[in-house]
């Protein structure tokens, strides 16, 4: 079996617009874990957080990347900025395929992401000390995680995309 190319990194690195070109120029399946979620819990990652905390989030998202890891069909797989952070999680990602770190700085993420509702560990006051402390503190883990990092400030999609596909070739 082929395997998957799986993107991993911080909220507002981009992976899901790679993971769509990625999809396309592969003419792979892309599949989505923040998707599968919801529709998994039945609500919006946001109101999962609310109800029930993030210890719950957690919990859905590592059944989700264990039903993702039965995934017959060779996919690209765009995961949620936090998969990594179990260390069972980062050996299930590892054994499924390419593990791709999307690397980004904070003023990119705060650019990108201005304005968002939709992520509830960047709702609130404090909004980039809350990026930059996350970044610091995730940045060792998603290197440790993946098999190639990529940075992708300031580069389009298609840029990142390419040597993404450049790198998987040398794998
Ligand atoms: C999270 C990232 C989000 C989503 C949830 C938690 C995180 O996904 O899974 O809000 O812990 O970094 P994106 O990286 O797709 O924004």
């Amino acid at each position: 079996m082929d395997r998957h190319m799986i993107l991993i990194g911080f909220m507002g690195a981009g992976k899901t617009t790679v993971g769509r070109c990625l999809s396309s120029r592969m003419s792979r399946e892309l599949l989505d874990m923040d998707e599968m979620i919801e529709s998994e819990a039945g609500m919006t990652i946001s109101r999962i957080f609310e109800t029930s905390g993030e210890e719950a989030f957690r919990r859905i998202e590592s059944e989700v990347l264990k039903k993702l890891a039965e995934w017959k069909e060779p996919a690209v797989i765009s995961t949620g900025g936090g998969a990594p952070l179990r260390e069972e999680n980062r050996k299930l990602l590892s054994a499924m395929g390419t593990v791709v770190y999307l690397q980004v700085l904070p003023e990119t993420v705060l650019v990108r992401l201005s304005g968002d509702t939709a992520r509830p560990l960047l709702q609130g006051d404090g909004r980039e000390e809350k990026v930059r402390q996350l970044l610091v503190s995730r940045d060792p883990i998603y290197r440790q995680a993946a098999h190639m990092t990529v940075k992708t400030d300031g580069r389009s999609p298609e840029e990142i995309a390419g040597e993404i596909l450049k790198g998987d070739m040398k794998r």
